[in-house]
């Protein structure tokens, strides 16, 4: 083993011990590893956005400096530019309302909470233009009990596996032709009645918006925006977390006047 290696274990070694030693108390908030799931796709060349959008309008990302200096020290910065629709991304209540709040301004207890998790792998397999019933809701409340004031309800229709090709995602004869986009989201009735009656925070899919591929107009949209509710898009993972009992945590990029932003999100099973 070359020195250099030896020495760098030696060094964690001794830091553990020590660490071990003279250990702090144990923080109160702790979640443990196999709780967490990373909803969130990656970001870079291959992240799939709105198939109408310029390729100088999605994700660049190009090194501004990329140095080792002669004591060995390397110092890389890079700059990067995005759509904020894109990816796995938050729709702010802006994106489609006027008065709506833009994304720095969404209060944190807003991006956080309940998850519910409606399961529509099947329905959505047999048919591209699935769009989650009201029905649905009410299945799910049958077997799990009341979804849960300032929810985040999300489809899980399985379109994570088919990340990141545009192809497969979209269903498209023709990228730009917006007419013929094909993928499941939320009818808007069921928006209405979660938005309306069950009082949620927001909307999640794994496929690229809320309202569906067929859709002409964008009530879902519309609805969530209207009422403060936020939109969360291109999520991954969602068979990982609870139908029930999981919450999630959201963590847009804070931009100013944001109609939108790239987005962490963090399941947390129960
Ligand atoms: C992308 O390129 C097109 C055509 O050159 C241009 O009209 C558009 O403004 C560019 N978009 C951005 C975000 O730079
Ligand atoms: C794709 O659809 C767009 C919008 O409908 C249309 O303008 C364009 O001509 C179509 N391209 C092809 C190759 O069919
Ligand atoms: C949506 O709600 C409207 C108004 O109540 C109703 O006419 C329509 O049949 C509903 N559509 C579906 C698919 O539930
Ligand atoms: C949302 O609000 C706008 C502005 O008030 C209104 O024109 C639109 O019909 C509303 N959309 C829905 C689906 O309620």
């Amino acid at each position: 083993m070359a020195d250099a290696v030896k020495a760098v274990l030696l060094f964690w070694a001794l830091r553990l011990c020590i660490q071990a030693a003279f250990a702090n108390p144990v923080s109160r908030f702790s979640v443990s590893s196999d709780k967490l799931v990373d909803l969130s796709h990656t970001f870079d060349r291959t992240t799939v956005y709105w198939p109408t959008l310029a390729d100088n309008e999605t994700f660049r990302l190009t090194t501004i400096e990329d140095e080792t200096q002669s004591d060995g020290v390397s110092y890389r910065i890079k700059f990067y530019e995005a759509a904020e629709h894109g990816g796995t991304h938050l729709d702010a209540p802006s994106h489609f309302s006027k008065i709506g709040l833009s994304v720095e301004k969404i209060p944190l207890d807003k991006l956080m909470g309940p998850a519910v998790i409606i399961d529509v792998r099947e329905k959505a397999a047999r048919n591209l233009d699935y769009q989650v019933t009201v029905q649905d809701a009410y299945d799910w409340e049958k077997k799990y009990g009341r979804i849960p004031n300032g929810a985040f309800v999300f489809m899980n229709s399985g379109w994570d596996a088919f990340w990141p090709d545009k192809k497969k995602i979209f269903n498209f004869d023709n990228s730009t032709g917006v007419e013929t986009y094909h993928f499941p989201a939320f009818h808007p009735n069921t928006t209405a009645f979660l938005v309306f009656q069950r009082y949620i925070s927001g909307l999640g899919v794994d496929t690229p918006s809320t309202d569906y591929g067929q859709a002409a107009v964008f009530k879902t949209h519309e609805i969530l925006a209207n009422n403060s509710a936020v939109g969360f898009e291109n999520v991954k993972n969602l068979g990982k977390l609870a139908s029930v009992g999981a919450h999630v945590i959201a963590i847009p990029i804070k931009i100013t006047d944001g109609t939108g932003a790239p987005l962490g999100l963090i399941g947390i099973n129960p």
